[in-house]
């Protein structure tokens, strides 16, 4: 299969490594390994200390996968398989359409979402969001209209990366009536799964709630553990798990020993990485309120509700690309432009993750104010 580069990823290993600040990521700060053991009780230090480096179980290996279905209400051990967030998707578009499919993928979006349906011939229609004054609103009635009986599958992702839209429950409800009308299999990708900037904008995973959907979940987001590639996806199709395990078989075959239960140390203890990401966001977040407010006449912003990004208009006599071309050039700030997601060119992401945000912020106000 031949693929288009993905954009976004080349943009980053082009900066990322190499520039002195980011601005745009979508991860938080990854916790160190003596942060992670810290938290173990001693079951955890054991298998920590009595880890072995030989294959592991393709579907992750027991431990591991009680530790995942506890953070669903209605899932089984049989009901989730472990790898990376990438195989997941790639493994699950390879096994779930064939040519001229008809999908339909939320937009903007995380390019391999829709990006490795195109490749294997998929027809893709796009559920855009309608514009909000500054802010972006994904509305169900527009997905109700692009979804029929030939809609193959439905590829959502929310909390949303870029504009950090999150349905409510009703909406949710909403999109799971759209895809039961038709049996429709959804393919929800929930890799900023909890980060809500207020406790009530927390939903279920759609994989608790839709006997047709398969949630993925991760630990580079949420869990602030970007760099231990490790995912998973839960169901109650276990046809399709089983499908997607067995095409494992030509991608990675099975999971690294070391990330299984590194992973499963972080998820027994969830509380201790994700809630000082909310913060952190939060913080960062209101700090990027001022700074709007302080530069109204060049940006636009409106509050965000979950995830850790958000989609910033610019005001500028530039293109986004350009606009952050000349950023990185003059400040070493290395900022995402909208063009990355195919989404116009007058937006660019800003990422609430990072701790030095208010410092990044001091460099890119001194380019605004030279
Ligand atoms: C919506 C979405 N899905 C999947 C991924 C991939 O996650 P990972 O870095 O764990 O492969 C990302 C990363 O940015 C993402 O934003």
């Amino acid at each position: 299969m031949r693929i288009k580069p993905f954009t976004l990823e080349r943009y980053f290993a082009k900066y990322e490594f190499s520039t002195k600040y980011l601005i745009s990521s979508s991860d938080c700060d990854g916790y160190s390994l003596d942060y992670i053991l810290k938290q173990a009780n001693q079951e955890e230090l054991s298998l920590w200390n009595n880890l072995k480096f030989g294959y592991t179980d393709s579907s992750g290996s027991d431990f591991l996968r009680k530790a995942i279905i506890n953070q669903y209400n209605y899932i089984n051990e049989d009901e989730v398989k472990a790898m990376t967030p990438g195989e997941a998707n790639y493994a699950l578009m390879n096994i779930l359409l064939t040519k001229c499919d008809e999908i339909v993928c939320i937009s903007p979006a995380y390019q391999s979402l829709y990006q490795v349906a195109e490749s294997l011939g998929a027809k893709i229609k796009f559920w855009k969001p309608v514009k909000m004054g500054e802010g972006f609103y994904f509305d169900t009635d527009d997905l109700n209209n692009l979804v029929n009986e030939n809609t193959k599958l439905i590829i959502i992702n929310f909390p949303h990366n870029p504009t950090g839209f999150v349905p409510t429950i009703t909406e949710q409800q909403k999109i799971v009536e759209i895809a039961s009308k038709y049996n429709t299999i959804l393919f929800s990708d929930e890799m900023y799964h909890k980060i809500v900037h207020k406790p009530e904008y927390d939903i279920p995973s759609f994989c608790d709630i839709y006997e047709n959907a398969i949630s993925l979940w991760g630990m580079a987001k949420s869990f602030g553990l970007a760099g231990m590639r490790f995912g998973w996806i839960a169901s109650k199709r276990t046809d399709i798990l089983n499908d997607v395990v067995s095409f494992k078989d030509y991608l990675s075959i099975c999971n690294n020993a070391a990330g299984e239960v590194l992973t499963t140390i972080a998820l027994n203890h969830k509380d201790k990485f994700i809630d000082p990401n909310i913060e952190k966001i939060k913080k960062n977040k209101a700090i990027f309120v001022e700074f709007v407010n302080r530069h109204s006449d060049l940006l636009g912003f409106s509050d965000t509700k979950a995830g850790s990004t958000a989609f910033v208009r610019l005001n500028f006599d530039k293109n986004a690309f350009d606009y952050c071309e000349d950023l990185v050039k003059k400040t070493g700030i290395m900022m995402i432009p909208s063009e990355m997601f195919e989404y116009g060119n007058s937006h660019v992401r800003i990422g609430f993750g990072r701790e030095n945000f208010e410092e990044v912020l001091g460099v890119w106000e001194g380019y605004i104010y030279r």
